[in-house]
This record gives structure tokens, sequence and C-alpha cells, in this order.
């Protein structure tokens, strides 16, 4: 078992890692936090894999549980299914000391941490990650979202989880673009901060170590989540692979997954970087590399005009300028502001090979 505290201006909260977890889940939430009523949020998939597990556990636990299921996928990922989750809540008549218990993925997270940040004005949640993805990354720093026509999570808010209980169990079951999907965020943590995670992603599987690999990325996000909770310096460079990234995720309107977006976003971004002499030491050839052991895409499939389209849209543009993520080595990335009118030039240094 492994155990990380993640410090961030919403909160101090912990997060553990232990395979197996999923059977004594309601003993370990009593020993960490006191609730007497949960509402377990999940999708299809997970339910059909983990609900059963977890609610005897609660009940044993003696903690009084209900189920609500939503319809697995980005285009579920909308304020209209919040909507239906806040009814649910109001039908099970939760108040501010009951607890909302996220098992799934990074949409089940995003979507009940958005559902417990606004109902009541905010009620507890946990998090419980059953995707590499989820696990590294969108389960810890407290951002929760949904989707908009006119892009990816457009509307949401900041609010932590009170605990994160990870079984890294779990990751047996998925299938293999998902766990590709999580690999490429892996990845992005060791080009933004850890040359050595890099290195060991090049080398080694993560299968027989997940507890350590785990622990070794949730402390490179919950790092950043702490110099800058709000996101609005440090913590952007999480952001490397993603301005790109959500482009290509909404040119195929969702039809790529978003680990493999964010795979293609950072090769885009490599290459231009490397072309424009950013880089200090050669990135694109080892990061490719590294994204064909996880089977993961590395070319854009649309052109630069809908790409950059698409990115103007996006969260990360402020007034005339995007923030881009640009790599210096292997392990080292920086922000990189461009004025809207040199987009284009960086969109097709990012997608043309040669
Ligand atoms: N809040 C954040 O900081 C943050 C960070 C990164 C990503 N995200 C968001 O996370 C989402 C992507 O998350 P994801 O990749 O976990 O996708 P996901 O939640 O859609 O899960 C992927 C698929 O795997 C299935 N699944 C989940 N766990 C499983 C298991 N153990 N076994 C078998 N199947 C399983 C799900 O049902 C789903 O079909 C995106 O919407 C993205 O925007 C949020």
């Amino acid at each position: 078992m492994k155990k990380y505290q993640v410090n961030s201006s919403g909160g101090n909260y912990d997060v553990v890692i232990d395979s197996g977890l999923l059977e004594h889940i309601g003993a370990l939430i009593q020993t960490s936090i006191s609730v007497k009523k949960m509402i377990v949020i999940t999708d299809f998939n997970v339910d059909r894999l983990y609900a059963d597990i977890v609610m005897n556990s609660l009940e044993r636990a003696g903690i009084s549980a209900a189920k609500y299921v939503f319809n697995p996928g980005e285009e579920n990922k909308t304020i209209q299914t919040v909507l239906q989750m806040l009814d649910f809540l109001a039908q099970q008549q939760m108040t501010r000391s009951d607890v909302i218990l996220a098992l799934g993925g990074g949409i089940c997270g995003d979507m009940a941490g958005f559902t417990a940040a606004i109902y009541l004005r905010g009620i507890r949640f946990l998090q419980v990650p059953t995707t590499i993805l989820a696990a590294i990354d969108a389960s810890v720093g407290g951002k929760t979202a949904v989707n908009l026509s006119a892009g990816k999570n457009l509307a949401g808010a900041f609010w932590q989880p009170s605990l994160v209980l990870c079984d890294p169990q779990t990751f047996s079951t998925l299938p293999p673009t998902v766990f590709s999907d999580g690999m490429a965020e892996m990845i992005k943590h060791g080009m933004i901060a850890d040359k050595t995670l890099f290195h060991e992603l090049q080398e080694n599987r993560p299968e027989n170590n997940w507890e350590n690999i785990i622990l070794q990325n949730i402390s490179i996000k919950a790092g950043f989540v702490a110099r800058d909770t709000r996101d609005t310096g440090i913590r952007q460079l999480l952001n490397f692979g993603h301005t790109f990234g959500h482009a290509i995720e909404k040119c195929s309107y969702y039809s790529i997954s978003h680990g493999h977006a964010v795979a293609i976003g950072m090769m885009m971004a490599a290459r231009a970087a490397e072309k424009k002499g950013i880089c200090l030491e050669p990135v694109t050839e080892p990061l490719k590399s590294v994204l064909d052991r996880y089977h993961l895409p590395t070319d854009c499939p649309f052109t630069a005009e809908s790409i950059v389209l698409a990115a103007l849209q996006d969260k990360k543009r402020f007034g005339d300028r995007i923030q881009l993520v640009l790599p210096e080595r292997i392990g080292q990335c920086l922000l990189y502001p461009v004025v809207i009118d040199d987009l284009a030039d960086f969109v097709n240094s990012g997608i043309r090979k040669d």
C-alpha cells in the first residue's frame, strides 16, 4: 500500500494506492472520513465489473449507499447528465453531511465531481479511479467539468475530493485503447517533469510495478497542483499536448479518445519546438519511440486549418494569445504564449514530418 498527501489551496487530502483495495473500501473510508450515507456514481461498464464489490463493502462497513449509473462516453459528459445526477441526489434526500463516490474513469470523476461541487453548493466526494488516466491525472487536482458543444470541459468548477482511493487491480480489465490513453498521460508527466520516469517507460512495462509508478505520477501531478491550484501559472505545463489534443478530439467529433489525441498533440508540439530551435536536445525521436511502444498515434489526421479553428475555441486562449507548452528537453517543458496570428505556423510545423 502507498499513500500520498495532496496539498492544495482547496484543501489537503490523501491518495491511497493498494491492489485489491475495492474489497475493503468501506472500512477504509470509515477510518478516513466519517460518513453514513453515500451515492456511488459510475458508468455502465464499470458498474458491471466493480459496483457490486464496492456496494457490498460499503454495506459491510455500515454505510447506506445507493447507485447512479450513466451511459459511458465523451458524448454523455454533458450538463444534461449532471442534471440527472443532481435530481437523483435530491430524490435520495442527500444532505451536506453525505458523500458522493465516483467509481470509474476520468469522465465519471469529472461529472460526479462537478455534481458534488454544485449540489447544495457543495458536498464531499471521493474519487475511486478505475482507469490509469483517472488514477494518475483526473482524480487528483480538483478540476471537474462537462463538455459544451463549443468544446471540451468548458463548464466546470474547482472542487477537491476528500479522498482518492486507487485499486490498480482494476486496470487488468481495461480495453487496450483505454490502457494506452493512460500511458499517454504518463509519458506526458515524464516529458514535462521527470526524465527518469520517461526512460523507465522506454525500458520497462508498468504492469508489475503499478503502486510505485502510480505514486510517482501522482507526486508529479500533485506537485504542480500544490504550487498552482487554480491553474494560472506553472500548472499549465500539465497541458503539454492538450491544446492541439483537444482540437484533434473536437475535429474527430470525439471519435479519437483523449489520450490518443494528447499523444498526437505532444508530437505536434515536439516537432514544432524542434523546428523552431526551442529544443535544447532532440525530443521528437525519443518521444515517438515511446509512444509507439504503447501503441499510441503520432500523426495528425486533420488539416492545419481545422486544428487552428478548433484550437481558437480552447480554454487556454487569453485574448489575442494562446498558451502552448513546448518541450526544451526530455523532462523539461516551458510555457510558450503564441499570438493567434502565429498559431497556424506552429500547427503547420507540428503536422509536417520533414
Ligand atoms: N479533471 C482532470 O484533471 C482531468 C485530467 C485528464 C483527463 N480528464 C478527463 O478524463 C476523461 C478521460 O478519462 P478516461 O480516459 O478515464 O475515460 P473514461 O472515463 O471514458 O473511461 C474510458 C472507458 O473505459 C471504461 N472503463 C473504466 N474503467 C474500466 C475498467 N477498470 N475496466 C474496463 N473498462 C473500464 C469506461 O466505461 C469507458 O468506456 C476526459 O473526459 C478528460 O477530459 C480530466
